[in-house]
């Protein structure tokens, strides 16, 4: 039995003109969570279908748990849960039914169904839902129960593409302990993800990809490292004060760094972030704002966002020409 449960070797696929993978290499390892991190387009779901086996690639080879993908497609079926099967879950059955179904399709004996089904509603907050017709679920209660549907038979490797996107950050953690669980009960991830904070917490190894190609291979230290480890984030009341807080946040700048723009892909303008080594900064920070009379919505260290992932990886913008180049504060001034 090979200890690497997934295994990906020069995947490589087109849609028409789009070149969606340039040639993917990739390895879960057993019983440990693989993070796959990149931005839109960057071939994430390209490379889930190709392994659950919904897209045949253009070229390259995939084992899952040493069962040839493209040979025996029927066969890893069996051994993989999948989320984003949205086929599976039937409208007009209620969240019990509808996991219960699957357990018994699974064949699971009819008790076994059930109580697979109230331990699955339990981990993902459904119990008080469990009665309703999946159809009058919100988004993010849909998100779960489909996570759900893919977890019944406990799966030995499990896909999760993009699993948080959407949720708010209580159910965000809520699900971080659900693939938890899933690794504590022997099963084997491959997670995407578009947040490098969502990476660090669940992944053992991350895979960095961008236009169709894995651009860095690292644990999560390791990446830190390469990144820079924390920001400071600062966002002033008045998008006005931008040059002062810039200036500021220069001044406690981790070694060689400069402090920019906050361009994150999402988050609302206005901000200004800086590597820094530790949060001994945070003090003078804070002096130095009330100093010069700067009012602050916002202050607190993260992790990089993916723009600055890429931005230090690679020297360029992720996805090229759609992002600005972070701005200095010399180019404000
Ligand atoms: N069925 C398809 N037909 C045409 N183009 C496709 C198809 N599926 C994906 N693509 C293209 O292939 C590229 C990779 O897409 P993919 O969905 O794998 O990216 P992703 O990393 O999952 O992005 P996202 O974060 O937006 O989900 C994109 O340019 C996308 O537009
Ligand atoms: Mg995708």
């Amino acid at each position: 039995m090979s200890d690497l449960v997934v295994r990906a070797e020069g995947l490589r696929k087109r849609f028409g003109r789009t070149q969606a993978l340039e040639g993917v290499d990739l390895a879960v390892r057993r019983g440990t969570v693989l993070g796959m991190l990149g931005p839109n387009g960057a071939g994430k779901t390209t490379t889930v279908r190709i392994l659950a086996t919904l897209l045949r690639p253009d070229a390259g080879s995939a084992q899952v748990a040493d069962v040839d993908v493209l040979r025996h497609p029927d066969r890893v079926r069996r051994l993989i849960g999948l989320t984003g099967q949205y086929a599976s879950v039937d409208e007009d059955l209620t969240g019990r039914q509808n996991l219960v179904l699957i357990g018994q399709l699974l064949d699971l004996p009819g008790r076994d169904a059930r109580r697979r089904a109230e331990e699955l509603l339990d981990w993902f907050g459904l119990s008080a839902a469990a009665r309703r017709p999946a159809k009058t679920y919100s988004g993010g209660m849909r998100r779960r129960l489909d996570l759900a549907a893919s977890l019944v038979g406990r799966p030995e490797v499990i896909f999760l593409d993009e699993p948080t996107t959407g949720l708010d950050p209580a159910k965000r953690e809520e699900m971080w302990g659900v693939v938890r669980a899933q690794v504590a009960d022997g099963s084997s991830v491959l997670l995407t993800t578009q947040y490098l904070e969502e990476a660090d917490a669940l992944a053992d190894e991350i895979v960095v990809v961008d236009g169709g190609r894995v651009i860095a291979h690292d644990t999560p230290e390791g990446l830190k490292r390469r990144v820079g480890g924390q920001r400071l984030l600062v966002r002033p009341a008045d998008p006005a004060r931008l040059p002062e807080v810039l200036k500021v946040l220069d001044d406690v700048a981790a070694p060689g760094m400069s402090a920019v723009l906050d361009t994150a892909t999402g988050s609302r303008p206005g901000a200004a972030t800086v590597p820094v080594t530790g949060d001994a900064v945070l003090g003078p920070v804070v002096a130095a704002l009330a100093g010069a009379g700067v009012e602050v919505t916002e202050l607190g260290l993260h992790l990089p966002s993916l723009d600055e992932v890429f931005f230090t990886l690679t020297g360029a913008p992720a996805g090229g020409a759609d992002y600005d180049t972070p701005t200095t504060a010399k180019e404000l001034v």
